[in-house]
């Protein structure tokens, strides 16, 4: 089982997910918690580079490039063989965060990001959580945090039209994909998530 979470910034998607694997590993599940951009040594070292706040001049394919490089690197050497082990696999963020981002939040086009991840595609998850907050609260939230990172940074205007992003993929994968209110508490978010998880693990 392949699950993966999605949202904007400051959607309780890391605290969700902690919650998640001890709720899953006190089932009897062998799970493995991992994120993107990154998840090994190598997608680690690619997600330095997409992230520095010093990188002003990479481009927007550029970017997507790498993220699709990264999630290759991850894909292979992590999220295939957990799955191959019979693990439950809990990823932060896949390919619709490159295809809310990049896609429309960078204008690159469904088209050019979904060719650049091709091989993603061929592994999609099971289920995918989309955590929706409003980017005032969620950028509201992460203000307090000193790591803030160069997408972090973007405008609001950007925040909102990736959320536009995930609405969309909403209305392509609406089998897949599930919607979950994050606005307001962590509790509130995990009780959703575990109840359509009760349902169908
Ligand atoms: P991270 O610090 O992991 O943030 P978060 O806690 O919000 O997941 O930073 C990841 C950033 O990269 C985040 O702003 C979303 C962005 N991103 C993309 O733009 N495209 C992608 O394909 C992925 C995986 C992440």
């Amino acid at each position: 089982m392949f699950i993966t979470f999605e949202g904007g910034e400051g959607s309780g998607k890391t605290s969700v997910i902690r919650e998640v694997e001890k709720a899953l590993i006190k089932k009897g599940y062998q799970v493995l918690v991992t994120r993107e951009p990154g998840g090994s040594l190598v997608a680690e070292q690619i997600r330095q580079v997409i992230l520095d706040s010093k990188n002003t001049s990479i481009t927007p394919a550029t970017e997507a490039l790498l993220f699709a490089a990264s999630r290759t690197q991850h894909l292979e050497e992590k999220i295939i063989p957990a799955l191959n082990e019979g693990k439950v696999v809990l990823c932060d963020r896949y390919v619709d965060s490159s295809l809310a981002y990049q896609a429309y939040g960078r204008d690159l086009g469904f088209d050019f990001v979904s060719k650049a991840n091709n091989f993603a595609f061929k592994h999609m998850p099971n289920i995918t959580f989309y955590l929706d907050v409003l980017p005032e609260i969620g950028l509201k939230r992460i203000k307090k945090r000193d790591d803030l990172n160069r997408l972090d940074k973007e405008e609001i205007s950007f925040h909102e039209k990736v959320r536009e992003g995930y609405f969309k993929l909403l209305e392509m994968y609406p089998e897949r994909i599930v919607k979950i209110n994050a606005n307001e508490t962590i509790e509130v978010s995990l009780n959703e998530i575990m109840k359509v998880l009760e349902e169908r693990l």
